[in-house]
């Protein structure tokens, strides 16, 4: 059933209320298909979780939501297992089946709002691991051909925060479904050095996968705002990948910046420690602003509209490109 003229606040993590000219959901591909057909001409916006976009106005066209659910186990021998999930499912109890199983590779990326469909979009990532790591192969419904592709990970095109599917191949794919392959002979990723405390807080000496998922979870509760107490997308930015001459002309100045691995000749620098250092964290305008304990969250109070929270993000980007040299990107989809 499709409805016109939906308000899309419940639809979307930071709780922007604009409308869109039609709404409607599928939970297999005969009702996408007919969805494609009865809106066939009109701008279309394939929604998972909406928990990494910001609405800048009313959406003139259709909302389609991916509600195709199933959870498989495709192969299972005593070292691996591949699984396979509707897009429709919500990341978190994929992570949470997968952990009850002992399939290991995704307890690192526990709590990541939205949905397996949207995983493979931005190549999501969080704790020392991306879904790269574990990705086997995704089913896309080819819009315009109306043809089932299969993508396995070259075909993908990963990168930090990237996929195909935003760049060459954006707006013409549905993902229908995800594939991933899980260890049974987990080799942890405790690289990422909060969580080697978070443990020793949980007095465990030898962490298990729950154990892994418990941390993260713990670490990102202390720092994230839950979306369902304050309006946020997580991360309004990437961080920026740049030339480490880049980096040795800010260390003159600042020479705690911390700065990350990257490609070659490069390093990656925490857009949250820049926009901290220019005195943007925790600033309160009425109903927006820069979260507390995370600069990297931009959040809405209540009543924001998308069109402040994106002039907020352009005024930190001036700031930082004349503080720092740097230009920030958004990780964001604006629409
Ligand atoms: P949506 O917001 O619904 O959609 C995002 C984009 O994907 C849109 O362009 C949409 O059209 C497209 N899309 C969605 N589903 C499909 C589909 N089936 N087929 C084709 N296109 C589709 N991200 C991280 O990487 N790491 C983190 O640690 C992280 N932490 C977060 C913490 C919080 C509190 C929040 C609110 C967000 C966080 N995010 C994080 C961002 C977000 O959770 C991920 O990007 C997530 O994958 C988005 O899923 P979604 O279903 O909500 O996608
Ligand atoms: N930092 C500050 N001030 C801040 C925030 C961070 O100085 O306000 C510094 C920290 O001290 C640390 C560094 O920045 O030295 C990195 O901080 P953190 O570990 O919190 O990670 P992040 O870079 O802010 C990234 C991802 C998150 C992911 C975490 C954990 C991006 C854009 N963001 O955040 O992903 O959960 O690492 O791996 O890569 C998301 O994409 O939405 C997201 C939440």
């Amino acid at each position: 059933m499709a409805f016109n003229n939906i308000d899309l606040k419940p639809y979307n993590t930071f709780g922007i209320s604009v409308h869109a000219k039609h709404f409607s959901r599928f939970a297999n591909v005969d009702e996408l298909k007919n969805l494609l057909i009865k809106f066939a001409g009109d701008n279309l916006l394939i929604l998972g979780g909406g928990s990494n976009l910001l609405f800048t106005e009313d959406f003139d066209g259709a909302v389609l939501r991916n509600e195709i659910k199933g959870f498989e186990i495709i192969e299972e021998t005593p070292d691996s297992a591949i699984v396979k999930a509707g897009a429709g499912e919500v990341w978190n109890d994929l992570v949470n089946k997968c952990i009850k199983h002992n399939f290991a590779g995704i307890e690192n990326l526990s709590l990541i709002p939205g949905s397996v469909g949207a995983s493979p979009m931005q190549n999501i990532g969080a704790y020392g691991v991306e879904i790269k790591d574990v990705f086997l192969e995704l089913e896309a419904y080819h819009i315009s051909s109306g043809e089932i592709h299969t993508f396995d990970n070259k075909a993908c095109e990963f990168g930090y925060r990237e996929s195909v599917f935003k760049n060459k191949f954006k707006g013409q794919y549905v993902i229908l479904s995800v594939s991933f392959k899980l260890t049974k002979k987990p080799n942890l990723n405790t690289s990422y050095g909060a969580i080697e405390s978070e443990l020793m807080k949980m007095s465990v000496t030898k962490p298990t996968i729950k154990d892994i998922s418990k941390a993260v979870i713990s670490i990102r509760k202390s720092k994230l705002p839950d979306p369902k107490e304050m309006g946020n997308a997580g991360s309004f930015f990437k961080n920026p990948v740049v030339d480490q001459k880049v980096l040795d002309e800010i260390l003159k100045t600042y020479p705690t910046i911390p700065n990350f691995a990257a490609e070659p000749g490069k390093r990656k620098l925490p857009a949250g420690w820049l926009i901290e250092q220019a005195g943007w964290k925790g600033k309160m305008y009425s109903q927006y602003g820069v979260h507390k304990l995370q600069a990297l969250v931009l959040v809405n109070y209540g009543s924001a509209t998308g069109k402040e929270i994106y002039r907020l993000s352009s005024r930190i980007i001036k700031d930082i490109e004349e503080k720092f040299g740097v230009t920030l990107e958004r990780e964001v989809n604006i629409l």
